[in-house]
């Protein structure tokens, strides 16, 4: 397995395997929205056998009163359900962070597991004072947990704005 930056020729792959890891379309249709509005947006897949079996996505999110910061949200992230709990979403996270560290963002945010964000470094963002300006839809139900994570290097107590893109 290798992780790479994203290419054209991906995104049908990235499509479909966003579709199938959620079981929706929802997720697939946000990557298409980033890749269109967000800049610069991080894009990583997983290969496997010239297979797309992960795919992982980072765009900046911005801070109320702190505009300036470089930060990125991780949304969304995904893993052929076939081959999940492999460690190929381990993967994709690491080398998102040091492409994110290494383009300059000082934090990451991200609204997800809370079982599975920690073991990157992620730490609640309620210990920043960092809180988000929308609520989690419903109809994301148990498996999203509705506090945020954010790279602990930088001490923010404001708000979080994301997720301005309709779908
Ligand atoms: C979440 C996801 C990307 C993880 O990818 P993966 O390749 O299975 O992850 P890894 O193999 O690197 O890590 C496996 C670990 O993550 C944990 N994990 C996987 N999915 C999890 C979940 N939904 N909730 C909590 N922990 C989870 C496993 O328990 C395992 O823990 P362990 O190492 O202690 O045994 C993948 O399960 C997936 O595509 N899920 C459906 C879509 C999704 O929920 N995306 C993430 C949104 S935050």
């Amino acid at each position: 397995m290798l992780t790479r930056e994203e290419e054209q020729k991906d995104w049908a792959a990235v499509r479909a395997l966003n579709e199938s890891a959620f079981k929706s379309s929802t997720e697939a249709s946000l990557v298409d929205t980033l890749r269109a509005k967000a800049q610069p947006v991080i894009s990583i897949v997983a290969e496997e056998e010239n297979k797309v079996v992960g795919h992982i996505l980072f765009s900046p999110v911005s801070l109320s009163d702190h505009p300036r910061l470089k930060i990125a949200g991780l949304a969304p992230m995904a893993v052929t359900p076939k081959l999940q709990r492999k460690g190929i979403g381990s993967a994709l996270v690491r080398t998102g962070l040091e492409k994110c560290k290494r383009l300059g963002f000082g934090a990451i945010v991200v609204l997800g597991h809370p079982e599975y964000y920690p073991r990157f470094g992620f730490a609640p963002s309620a210990r920043f004072g960092i809180g988000c300006e929308y609520a989690v839809p419903q109809v994301w139900s148990w498996s999203w947990n509705p506090a945020c994570y954010v790279m602990p290097q930088a001490p923010l107590n404001i708000m979080l704005h994301s997720r301005k893109l309709r779908l």
